[in-house]
């Protein structure tokens, strides 16, 4: 599995130099417990974000600070989570910002951690790997991927993280104590998967087509759709409160999630997840027409 790891790493993410590979029993395990493993003392975090994000820093006793992708900003701190595409917006970071954040962590000695899980659903922009940036000096960067995700493996517990050989092998040496081991039919379950790509274009354009069914019903309804270029979501407003919007289209029985549940950023806005059958994306469409009808 390591030697599949390794290879999806260089030929999926452009990973250069020297790096190592450690599998995780899902990618939420790994982002909970990593501050804590790194004893780490501030992290910082998109200031719309992964919940878990936070939930890490604090069982961790951690300072948690909210950012935004410009790192000319961020306070001093040990640790960084970068997210793209983001859940729950769907941004996608540019290179040049990702480098910027590179370039933050060999001022600081900090560490990098790139949370990628959702790096191949691109949709109206091509998100890279912070691994492709560091023109082989992976000193400080991990990059966490998840075959939840990629795979729709989620009930597999299939992740790993791929970076900096010492930090990799800290953890490797503090999580054989912690028994967070991926058990060897998951293993080679993830070996198939990875081999695979087919599967990878399906699912991608499976989501690409949910994300337009909707985008419609929504912007004739006044949402306006925002940064929605990757991944598994569409991030909207229509300028109110999120549980008003949230009110509004459990009425017709359409269920999404509040932006605040990201964060104090996100109180205007909705998430709304791509994951559901495509038969559900087609009803929850026509109820929004109606809806619309209605109003
Ligand atoms: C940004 C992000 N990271 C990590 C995870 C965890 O995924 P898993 O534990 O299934 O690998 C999620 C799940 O939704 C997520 O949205």
């Amino acid at each position: 599995m390591r030697e599949s790891l390794h290879q999806w790493a260089t030929s999926r993410l452009g990973a250069t130099g020297d790096f190592d590979v450690l599998p995780l029993l899902g990618s939420k395990e790994f982002v909970a417990w990593l501050p804590t493993f790194l004893e780490a003392k501030t992290v910082l975090i998109p200031d719309i974000a992964y919940p878990t994000y936070k939930v890490g820093a604090i069982l961790a006793s951690a300072q948690a600070v909210a950012v935004d992708i410009s790192p000319k900003d961020w306070p001093e701190a040990d640790f960084a989570w970068v997210n793209s595409p983001s859940n729950p917006t769907g941004r996608v970071h540019t290179d040049y910002e990702l480098r910027a954040v590179i370039e933050w962590s060999r001022t600081n000695k900090a560490l990098i951690v790139s949370d990628e899980c959702y790096l191949e659903f691109e949709d109206t922009a091509t998100p890279t790997s912070i691994m492709s940036h560091t023109d082989g000096d992976n000193t400080n960067i991990l990059a966490v991927h998840s075959l939840s995700k990629r795979s729709n493996m989620a009930g597999y517990r299939a992740a790993f993280v791929v970076g900096d050989t010492q930090v990799i092998a800290r953890l490797r040496e503090v999580r054989k104590h912690a028994g967070m081991i991926v058990p060897l039919p998951v293993q080679h379950a993830m070996i198939a998967a990875l081999s695979d790509d087919e599967h990878v274009v399906q699912q991608r354009a499976r989501y690409n087509s949910r994300r337009e069914t909707l985008a419609s019903p929504l912007k004739a309804l006044g949402f306006r759709i925002e940064e929605s270029k990757a991944g598994l979501y569409i991030w909207c407003t229509r300028d109110e409160s999120d549980w008003d919007s949230v009110s509004f289209l459990a009425d017709c029985g359409v269920l999404v999630t509040p932006g605040s549940f990201y964060g104090e950023k996100g109180a205007r806005y909705i998430r709304v997840a791509l994951t559901a059958t495509d038969e559900n994306i087609s009803k929850a469409c026509d109820r929004l027409i109606e809806l619309k009808g209605k109003s």
